[in-house]
């Protein structure tokens, strides 16, 4: 088999949707054991557990707020590896016209989305499978893929032609959110113990990485027999997501349970990725989260990601490192782990855990 393709002919979900079939195919069907009802289902919201939400208003009050916004943050991080932040300085215009544009993108023809269809190579454009992994079970879900950072690996030429301002719009709302994390990686920095400026200049200053996957989940016939999206944790720094404020189907997990995520009016969700657990020997976690299709409404969330430079070594901060915390993962360059992560698909938390072996 070639390594650059995929190892079977790719079926956008959408179009298995749209055909109004009532049972899924078989190679979406989970074993019994992954299936969203088998393990405890405590639907969060009802139960009082929610992540924390956050807002940000904090970080410019005085120094008592300050340092609770901070607390909150870190407690978090530790405990939930997730959070949402409301009054995080992005204009909520701005994220309500990301939403509206990729929504019509996913409604264009399947003929103009297909020819963005993306490769295992670089995993750029429009795309349906994560992992090359031959008779692999699939989620359901169809996605697109593209780079907004660094310079080089941003390509135009790969990201929709249409709708007209998509482009434009997705530029600028990556600069907003690379401004949030820069914030948020201060905050994150002086919980650790370490120089405000410490996680930024790990991952490499101005030249960090980010990208983006626009996730759409279409209406599933049989949702308890299959998953939007498997247990993953993200392998990259940090993961600000905008999830679809009408339809919910993010669940993290907590201890044994799977908690669902309801958005909050304007919030993004935030979340740790393995990188930063790495970075922080574990004082931070990058935690499991999944997501459940559902047969009512389609889903649309977007997924931003804030990474290393891909040719940076990444390990546990050498300040974190004593006698009684010994480190507890190996250094290897992102790029490297990216591209194991990749060839895996996605396998709850056992990526980031293996390389406790390496
Ligand atoms: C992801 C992810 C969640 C969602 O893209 O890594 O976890 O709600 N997405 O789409
Ligand atoms: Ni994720």
């Amino acid at each position: 088999m070639d390594s650059q393709e995929w190892p079977e002919p790719v079926v956008p979900v959408q179009s298995l949707s749209e055909s109004g079939l009532t049972e899924i195919p078989a190679n979406y069907v989970k074993p019994p054991s992954e299936r969203p009802h088998a393990v405890s289902f405590l639907d969060g919201p009802e139960q009082g557990l929610k992540i924390p939400v956050i807002d940000l208003g904090g970080l410019v009050g005085d120094s008592g707020e300050r340092r609770a916004t901070m607390q909150a943050m870190w407690d978090a991080c530790k405990e939930w590896g997730f959070f949402q932040v409301v009054n995080h300085g992005v204009s909520l215009d701005l994220v309500e016209k990301m939403r509206k544009l990729w929504k019509e993108f996913f409604h264009l023809p399947m003929e103009e989305k297909k020819a963005y269809a993306n490769s295992p190579k670089s995993y750029e454009g429009y795309g349906s499978r994560l992992g090359v992994a031959k008779d692999a079970i699939l989620d359901w879900t169809d996605y697109f893929f593209f780079h907004l950072s660094p310079d080089s690996v941003k390509n135009l030429d790969k990201w929709p032609l249409r709708p007209e301002t998509l482009r434009g719009t997705a530029e600028e709302y990556g600069r907003e959110l690379v401004k949030l994390c820069g914030v948020l990686m201060k905050v994150l920095s002086i919980g650790l113990g370490l120089d405000e400026g410490y996680l930024q200049k790990v991952f490499g200053g101005d030249d960090i990485g980010a990208c983006m996957r626009v996730c759409l989940y279409p209406k599933c016939p049989q949702p308890e027999l299959t998953l939007g999206l498997s247990p993953h944790s993200d392998p990259g720094g940090l993961t600000v997501l905008l999830a679809d404020e009408r339809v919910r189907g993010l669940q993290v997990r907590k201890g044994d349970a799977w908690i669902s995520v309801q958005p909050a009016p304007g919030a993004f969700i935030v979340n740790v990725g393995d990188q930063i657990q790495v970075i922080s020997n574990s004082v931070y976690n990058s935690v499991e989260h999944r997501v459940i299709a559902n047969s009512v409404e389609e889903r649309l969330s977007l997924a931003f990601f804030y990474n290393p430079r891909a040719d940076l070594p990444i390990g546990p901060a050498p300040e974190l490192v004593t006698p009684h915390h010994p480190p507890l993962y190996p250094t290897i360059k992102f790029e490297e782990y990216r591209l194991y992560v990749r060839k895996l698909g996605l396998h709850g938390k056992s990526v980031v855990e293996s390389l406790k072996a390496m």
